[in-house]
């Protein structure tokens, strides 16, 4: 199609329509993540998408770094460069209630003794700061904070934060604008992500706030793309002039305004010459940036403490985590005369909420075996309340955790707990230990099957590695029995721990042979939910090759593993016999997880396991359904693909449809919803053009799919 451009309208036509759907395609964008105001369809979106995609990979020229086809993620880098901040990013200091503040607004009068002021006050966002720099309107760098002189260039994750402008909207913008904020994950993202680490068995993030943080380092930035980062902007600093030659690296910003305002040859509007953090704001709001609503402008001490007082309660309301406010003086002029301390702005300070922190006293460390016989120590705390809730248990994580803290029984111990989170131990009061302590080691054997734990060195997880330690075969069996491996309606965890004591269940092809009988002689188990509880054991049975694979727990193989596992091998014959290259051809399936399951059919007590659920009647082949549990784009649509894709072969390109929950066909018809074109597409593309059906390119696809 962009050919047709090229040669009917010339060179100059493909041009602008590139500029004009790079254009459209941003505006729309920043209208659905940044003014959270949709205006274009999604499927109008796609198509412009498509387009621009389709005219820049036969123009590769043409692509930009504005372009938003250069948000889905680059290949990782093998380090971050270190980049040095023209001006330093500074921290802020604490105060923890009023007086604090009134101290500090004493202090600051004293160097400036004024009465004409107002504060501007800010929900301090709990994430990572990052510095972004854009030359004549276009995102260049992106940084961290690091110590705040030196952080890390990590631009091209930078640029898959969907609410951060790859270009400043505006016509008048200067050569150089520099912009601060915080990056950060909302609380859903969050626990979605650690829902997806615990399945695959990998340590969860502590917080929202290292979790963005962990994220934002990452080398391989198409795993940055899928993990949703937001952004806040709360700074802006503006440098005139045409910026030839010289890029934000060699030049002093300073924090002058006031020398872009008198700047004659850029004459600017009030917007590009704020003289306020307010204006700032709302400048900041013009060039593309989302910036928190939740602000206000407090002539006085009054407003500001009926402003902290309100968002003290409201914050829990947030979709992210706030922990305080930011109190800025609003004057740019009144903030250049006061300056910066050592370390801190004379101008602002950070009024912390009251922690969601207590102390309380550990009474006993015991030692959790999970299902992937990861073994967590935990600390049993004397209850105490804490945002809301009374916490009686804190997870210590690891052996590495114990040993830096250097948690002891008896210890008096600070716990912290954010959001929906876990509460941690984060400090002890050494100074409250009492005598005759003792370190806290790891056990060296399992505290459920008296078995030697393991500890690879290069892991920080301390593991059980027998298989029948009761607290694997529990964890295997719930496991099992979830809603979303054989959803065995019935068989929970305290069912499943009961019939393991009582050595009914030692795994999962035991659950097979159970009978209503067997199942009567426990307490408190009735005829009627003994029958039920059999009925759903036997249509469990009938549930696909797919969720058996999955239920089988191993280790990096969750849901969408299996299903894709499952399409590349529709029989466990033949996923058993094949060799890790094989596993690992399979598009999706990293070296990592193929070595897992490889080792995983190679151990004998699997393969009698197999052996068992084969003789029990369970589907270890057959197709795989198309997955129903998350809506998305492709869920309940019909593809039909024609021609040969650049990268995937059709049964890969089928498997990924399938798995997203849509249907491949081999014909065009009016039922048909898309069709994927590769190269010499024949008479299924007349047909679906001729039919009007919407056309997807591989690259397309796979960008609707990473944003599952
Ligand atoms: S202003 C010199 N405003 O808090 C100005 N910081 O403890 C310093 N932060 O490193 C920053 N929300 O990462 C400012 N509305 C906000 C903020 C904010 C979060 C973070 C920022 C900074 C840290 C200071």
């Amino acid at each position: 199609m962009g050919d047709r451009v090229a040669t009917v309208d010339g060179h100059q036509a493909l041009v602008n329509r590139v500029a004009e759907l790079r254009s459209l395609l941003n505006r729309a964008s920043y209208e659905y993540y940044v003014l959270d105001a949709p205006t274009m369809e999604d499927a109008v979106y796609d198509q412009l998408y498509r387009e621009l995609q389709e005219l820049e990979a036969q123009h590769p020229q043409l692509i930009t770094p504005d372009s938003p086809t250069q948000r889905v993620g680059d290949r990782p880098s093998s380090q971050f460069n270190s980049v040095r901040h023209n001006i330093p990013l500074y921290s802020l200091e604490n105060a923890f209630n009023t007086e604090e503040l009134e101290s500090w607004q004493g202090r600051w009068q004293r160097i400036v003794p004024t009465n004409d002021f107002e504060y501007v006050v800010e929900l301090k966002i709990d994430g990572s700061a990052l510095a972004l720099t854009y030359e004549h309107g276009v995102l260049v760098r992106g940084a961290t904070r690091g110590d705040g002189t030196t952080g890390e260039d990590i631009t091209p994750n930078v640029r898959t934060i969907r609410s951060i402008p790859l270009r400043l909207v505006g016509d008048r913008i200067p050569a150089i604008v520099e912009v601060r904020g915080e990056a950060f994950l909302p609380l859903d993202v969050f626990e979605q992500i650690n829902q997806e680490r615990e399945a695959n068995g990998e340590p969860l993030f502590a917080n929202p706030r290292n979790a963005a943080a962990g994220t934002l380092r990452q080398l391989d930035s198409r795993i940055v793309a899928k993990r949703r980062l937001d952004f806040f902007a709360y700074t802006l600093y503006i440098r005139a002039g045409d910026g030839n030659g010289e890029s934000a690296q060699q030049l002093d910003l300073g924090i002058e305004m006031n020398a872009v305002e008198e700047s004659v040859e850029h004459p600017r509007t009030a917007i590009l010459t704020p003289k306020s953090q307010w204006d700032a704001l709302e400048a900041l709001q013009h060039f593309g940036f989302r910036v928190n609503p939740n602000r206000q402008l407090c002539p006085s001490m009054a407003e500001l403490k009926a402003f902290a007082d309100h968002w003290e309660q409201a914050r829990t309301t947030l979709p992210y985590l706030t922990d305080g406010l930011v109190v800025k003086l609003n004057s740019l002029a009144l903030q250049e005369e006061l300056g910066f301390t050592q370390k801190f702005p004379r101008w602002a300070i950070a009024l912390k909420f009251p922690a969601e922190e207590a102390p309380t006293v550990v009474e006993h460390i015991s030692v959790n075996v999970g299902r992937t016989g990861a073994v967590t120590p935990v600390a049993e705390l004397k209850p105490v309340s804490l945002a809301g809730t009374t916490v009686s248990r804190a997870t210590l994580h690891n052996a590495d955790f114990v040993a830096q803290l250097d948690v002891r029984v008896g210890d008096t111990v600070i716990i912290h707990k954010a959001g929906e989170i876990i509460p941690e131990v984060v400090k002890v009061l050494t100074e409250l230990r009492p005598e005759h302590t003792h370190p806290f080691h790891m056990p060296t054997h399992c505290p459920e099957c008296a078995q030697p734990l393991v500890k690879p060195l290069d892991e920080a997880v301390t593991r059980c590695v027998n298989e029948f330690c009761p607290a694997i075969v529990r964890g295997a069996l719930i496991h099992w029995a979830s809603r979303q491996a054989m959803d065995i309606n019935g068989l929970g965890e305290k069912w499943v721990t009961q019939f393991v004591e009582r050595g009914l269940l030692h795994s999962v092809a035991d659950i097979y042979d159970l009978t209503a009988e067997q199942l009567q002689t426990i307490d408190r188990m009735g005829k009627k939910s003994a029958e039920n509880l059999i009925g759903a054991i036997a249509q469990s049975k009938q549930q696909p090759w797919s969720r058996v694979l999955y239920g089988l727990g191993i280790r990096h193989v969750g849901n969408v593993n299996a299903q894709v596992l499952t399409q590349a091998f529709p029989s466990v014959e033949q996923l058993a016999e094949a060799d890790i290259d094989a596993i690992a051809a399979v598009y999706g399936i990293g070296p990592e997880i193929a070595q897992s399951v490889y080792q995983w059919f190679r151990v004998s007590a699997h393969q009698a396991l197999i052996q068992r659920l084969q003789a029990a009647g369970l589907q270890l082949a057959g197709e795989t359904p198309a997955a129903s549990t998350t809506s998305t784009p492709l869920s309940g649509k019909t593809v039909v693909i024609t021609g040969t894709l650049p990268t995937l072969k059709r049964d890969e390109a089928a498997a990924l449809i399938q798995q997203a929950g849509g249907k491949v066909t081999s014909s065009v018809s009016k039922k048909t919803d898309y069709v994927l074109v590769g190269e010499e597409a024949g008479s299924k593309l007349d047909k679906a053009i001729a039919l009007g059906i919407t056309q997807l390119s591989e690259a397309a696809l796979l960008n609707l799919l990473s944003n599952i």
